[in-house]
C-alpha cells in the first residue's frame, strides 16, 4: 500500500516509522510518503492561508497549494498504477492488482481530508481502508481547506471528510497518525500476529475481556480462578461475559446494536 500524506509540519508524522509500522515500512510493505505542502506555493512567504470569504474568525487554507499537491500526487499515483516506476512500491502496487488492469472503482485512490465535520472514522472503515492499494491523507490546519479542494477532487479521487471523534483538534496530523496506525496494522503480513486482530475490540462489536499475567498473586489480589483451570470453555464463556458486562457498562450504545443476536447465555450474563 502506497500512503501519502500532505501537512505543514511534516515531522508531526515522524512517530509513525517506530515500531510495527516503521518495520512495515522499513520492509516496503507499507510505502509511507510524507511532503510539506508549502512545496507548492510559489510566493516568497510560502503562503498557504487567507481570511475566510464571509468573514468570521481564523484563517483558511488556500485552494492552490492544494491543487497542485493533487495534481501532482494523484497523478504519480496514475502513472505507477501504469507501471512507469521502479519506486519501492512498485511491486505493492503490482500485487493489489492495480497495475496491468487499470484502476478499477474499488482501486481509486482514496483522498482523506482529516476533519472534526467528517463523518466518524471506525474499526470497519479501517479495515476497508486496509484493502485499498493507495490512499492520500490531506491534513488542514486553521478553519480548514477550501471546500473547492474537496469538490475537485472528487473527480479524480473518493474523497472522504472523517473525524476522530467528537473534539476539535488543532489539525489533522494527529488524526492522520491515529488512522493510519488503526489501517496499517490490518493489512495482511504486517502486524507479528494475526490472532491478536482476530479477538479485539470492534471487530465483533463488543469491547474487550480484562487480560491478566503472572504473577497469579499480587498486592493480595488474584487472578480470576477460570484462568488457571485448564478448562477452554469454562474461559471462553467466562471472557465472553466479561464483553458483555464491560460493553453494557461503558458502551451502552454498542451492545444496544448487537441485542437482536444474542444468545440466552450471553443475556444471562448481562
Ligand atoms: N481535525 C481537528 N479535529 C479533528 C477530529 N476530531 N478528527 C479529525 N480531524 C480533526
Amino acid at each position: 500500500m502506497r500512503i501519502d500524506v500532505v501537512s505543514i509540519f511534516p515531522e508531526y508524522l515522524a512517530p509513525l516509522r517506530l515500531s510495527l509500522i516503521g518495520r512495515a515500512i522499513a520492509d516496503g510493505a507499507l510505502d509511507l510518503r510524507v511532503h510539506d505542502l508549502r512545496d507548492w506555493t510559489h510566493d516568497r512567504h510560502r503562503t498557504v492561508d487567507d481570511t475566510p470569504y464571509g468573514g468570521g474568525a481564523g484563517m483558511v487554507m488556500r485552494p492552490e497549494p492544494w491543487g497542485e499537491a493533487l495534481d501532482a500526487l494523484l497523478d504519480a499515483h496514475g502513472a505507477e498504477s501504469a507501471g512507469t516506476t521502479d519506486s519501492a512500491d512498485g511491486g505493492a502496487a503490482g500485487a493489489a492488482g492495480g497495475a496491468a488492469t487499470g484502476e478499477t472503482a474499488g482501486d481509486r485512490p482514496v483522498v482523506l481530508v482529516p476533519s472534526p465535520a467528517g463523518v466518524p472514522f471506525t474499526q470497519a472503515q479501517a479495515a476497508e481502508l486496509a484493502q485499498r492499494s493507495r490512499l492520500l491523507f490531506a491534513c488542514g490546519r486553521y478553519e480548514g481547506i477550501d471546500q473547492r479542494v474537496v469538490e475537485e477532487a472528487s473527480a479524480r479521487a473518493e474523497v472522504r471528510m472523517v473525524s476522530i471523534g467528537d473534539y476539535v483538534l488543532n489539525g489533522g496530523e494527529v488524526a492522520t497518525m491515529v488512522m493510519i496506525e488503526a489501517i496499517a496494522r490490518l493489512i495482511p503480513g504486517i502486524i507479528g500476529n494475526p490472532e491478536s486482530l482476530a479477538e479485539e475490540s470492534y471487530k465483533d462489536g463488543l469491547l474487550e475481556y480484562p487480560v491478566y499475567t503472572k504473577p497469579a498473586q499480587w498486592r493480595g489480589r488474584e487472578v480470576p480462578e477460570v484462568l488457571l483451570s485448564g478448562n477452554h470453555g469454562a474461559i471462553a464463556r467466562w471472557r465472553r461475559d466479561r464483553r458483555l458486562e464491560r460493553t453494557a457498562r461503558v458502551r451502552p450504545d454498542l451492545l444496544a446494536a448487537l441485542e437482536p443476536e444474542l444468545s440466552t447465555a450471553d443475556r444471562a450474563a448481562l
